[in-house]
Order: C-alpha cells, then sequence, then structure tokens
C-alpha cells in the first residue's frame, strides 16, 4: 500500500550517532522520521529536548514527527517549534487543556498531533479532531521501546477512523508494531506505523541494508 507510511523511532537507534542513523533510515525508504521526547515524569524514562530536535533538523530531509511525552507541554512549544518539527504531537492525559495546546502548536507554525495512552477512552480526543492532522494511538504504555502490542486497542483504531470521518487526519500507531502485528493495525483504518525496535533490529548506520529488509517486511 503506497499510502502507508512507515515511521523509524530513533529511539531503537544508536544514541552517538543519530544524524548517520536518520540518513541510513531514509536511504533505506522511512517516510518520516519519529522522535520520543520523553521527560522523566510524564513517562518513567528520560531522552532528550529540543537541542537534539535541533541538531537532528538538518538530517531529516523527510518529515520529523516528534512525540511529545512530557507534561506539561505549553513551555516547550516554542522551543520545539524553533527547533523546526514539523510535527509536535502532545498527549491528550497531558493537562487539562490539550485544546489549547494544539492551538499553541499551530500558531507556532507546526502540525499539531494528539497521542493517547491504552488506558484512556478513544473518545477523549473527539473534541479536538478538527485541530489535527494526526492522532497517534499508543499500543504499549509510553516510555519504552521494546514492549509488546497491545492487542485489545485494535478494534478501537477502527472506531477511532469511524470518529475521523472524511477529515484529513492520519491515525498512526505506536508501540509493538512488527510485520505480525501491523497488518492488523493497517486493516482497522492506521496509515502511519511507527517501528522502533523492529526497524532497528540487526541493522547499523554501517550496514543499512537490514533496515531496508525491516522496513519492507513491516
Ligand atoms: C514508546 C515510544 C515508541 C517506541 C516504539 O514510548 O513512543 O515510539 O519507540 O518502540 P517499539 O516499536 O520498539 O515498540
Ligand atoms: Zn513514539
Amino acid at each position: 500500500d503506497r499510502n502507508l507510511k512507515i515511521a523509524p523511532s530513533i529511539l531503537a537507534g544508536d544514541f552517538a550517532d543519530f544524524g548517520r542513523e536518520v540518513r541510513a533510515m531514509e536511504s533505506q525508504g522511512a517516510d518520516w522520521i519519529h522522535v520520543d521526547v520523553m521527560d522523566g515524569h510524564f513517562v518513567p524514562n528520560l531522552t532528550f529536548g529540543p537541542p537534539m530536535v535541533k541538531a537532528l533538523r538538518p538530517h531529516v530531509t523527510t518529515l520529523m514527527d516528534v512525540h511529545l511525552m512530557i507534561a506539561p507541554v505549553d513551555p516547550y512549544i516554542e522551543a520545539f517549534a524553533e527547533a523546526a518539527a514539523d510535527r509536535l504531537t502532545a498527549h491528550v492525559e497531558a493537562g487539562p487543556h490539550i485544546h489549547r495546546t494544539l492551538q499553541a502548536i499551530a500558531a507556532a507554525g507546526c502540525k499539531a498531533g494528539v497521542a493517547i495512552n491504552p488506558g484512556t477512552p478513544m473518545d477523549a480526543v473527539a473534541p479536538v479532531l478538527d485541530l489535527v492532522d494526526l492522532v497517534c494511538v499508543m499500543t504499549v504504555n509510553p516510555g519504552f521501546g521494546g514492549q509488546s502490542f497491545i492487542e485489545s486497542r485494535v478494534p478501537e483504531i477502527a472506531r477511532l477512523r469511524e470518529m475521523i470521518g472524511d477529515r484529513p487526519v492520519h491515525i498512526e500507531i505506536d508501540g509493538g508494531v512488527d510485520s505480525k502485528t501491523a497488518g492488523r493495525c493497517v486493516a482497522a483504518g492506521a496509515d502511519v506505523l511507527v517501528a522502533g525496535s523492529a526497524a532497528f533490529r540487526g541493522g547499523s548506520a554501517d550496514a543499512p541494508e537490514a533496515y531496508g529488509k525491516n522496513i519492507r517486511a513491516i
């Protein structure tokens, strides 16, 4: 399916060599680059912030899809926008004012996405579907790569596709996506698949062919 986008998550890459990882992935057919920002508070893990996004910017020629697993979000929007992220995706659970947050992201010049955790009813994103170009459906509890796919989210993907109707909104699936789980997500209505461990398994920036094989297998 040529409308299906694969967004490798550099969380599974070599942290000391992100620039080369991004170039290797893009040379092997990655559609977007997914960048996981974690704050050690909204999720129990820490990654990096705006300076890393800024440093990555010149290496990404596709689309830099920044997943903000942080709370609060609003104080950092300007810095991520200045770092030239293409899309900022904020969690519906990150605070009481997701509507304001998504407006602020758009006002800062980025595409706006909303992410939703496995424990949150899908209806929580209904009021903001006109403010986003993407809903990121978490199929693991966010914080770490390499966790197993939460199967019970699949029918919810189909329900979300119905809620979206004819709006131009992507459904992105994040967590535990591999060659076994991808098909069910796409059948339910997903059109963007984030892949961390499944995309990077067995590969390196020195030998990027494995990345290509992994991407095609998903
Ligand atoms: C999880 C992150 C994911 C992660 C996915 O908190 O949001 O993007 O990198 O990794 P895998 O594909 O290994 O589950
Ligand atoms: Zn993510």
